[in-house]
């Protein structure tokens, strides 16, 4: 498997647009073709699959997570990796991505704490939505989870694919294959060769207290 050993590595893959003919989704389904053929599963999910009611802490309190969340936490406590295909939105991230992620950061132990994450995205204009992703980072980066720093942006997507689903562009379909090969290096040493001692707490400049609930400790650091 593309030289790595052992247990097959498993990524979440979705894409951040409700709509049908989402060029996200059709990168997304790219990206899980590519990440097969270098030997890892994957989970294909869709933003639908997520999607939650607007977060509301009277709704929490009353009625608990929502379903959307709740597919969201299992399918990434299952995936040693994430990758996001994001629409940009006014320079931003799509609000019902932001949403999920929100609901799905108020279980614990919170599922993004520690996740590896690659975010790539799709637009019809020249900057391929890539200020959404940095948007995007925010959020995941602040959970917790280890956003790779190299992120794939397909600018003038509409034109972009191929009738097999590839890029026609071969310098881009090279580059694209080329950042998930790199990414999965990482996950597979990352999941192998823990090397960083990390711990998360919800909002940065806390002190860790194990007497507060919203404070999390690695399994080796609470041991
Ligand atoms: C509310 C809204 C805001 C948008 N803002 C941006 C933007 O800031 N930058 C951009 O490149 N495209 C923007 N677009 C265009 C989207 O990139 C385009 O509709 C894209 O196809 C959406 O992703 P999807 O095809 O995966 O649904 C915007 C679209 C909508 C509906």
């Amino acid at each position: 498997m593309d030289g790595r050993v052992g247990v097959p590595l498993r990524v979440l893959v979705f894409h951040g647009s409700l709509r049908a003919a989402s060029l996200n989704a059709r990168l997304a389904v790219l990206a899980a073709r590519t990440i097969e053929d270098k030997g890892a599963q994957v989970d294909v999910g869709a933003m639908s699959d997520f999607e939650c009611p607007s977060y509301d802490l009277d709704v929490e309190q009353a009625d608990g997570v929502p379903a959307g969340a709740d597919a969201f936490c299992r399918r990434l406590k299952a995936a040693d990796a994430f990758v996001i295909a994001s629409p940009e939105y006014n320079a931003s991230m799509p609000g019902v991505l932001k949403n999920a992620i929100d609901w799905t950061s108020r279980i614990r132990p919170q599922p993004f704490n520690g996740k590896q994450g690659l975010l790539m995205s799709a637009s019809p204009s020249m900057a391929g939505g890539n200020r959404g992703l940095w948007s995007l980072r925010i959020p995941l980066e602040h959970l917790g989870s280890r956003v790779y720093p190299d992120m794939f942006s397909l600018a003038q997507a509409h034109e972009a694919f191929a009738e097999g689903g590839k890029l026609t562009n071969d310098v881009l379909q090279k580059r694209f294959e080329m950042t998930i090969g790199c990414f999965l290096d990482l996950v597979e040493a990352a999941k192998h060769y823990p090397g960083l001692k990390k711990q998360w707490v919800e909002f940065l400049g806390e002190h860790p207290n194990r007497a507060t609930d919203r404070i999390e400790t690695t399994e080796t650091e609470a041991a």
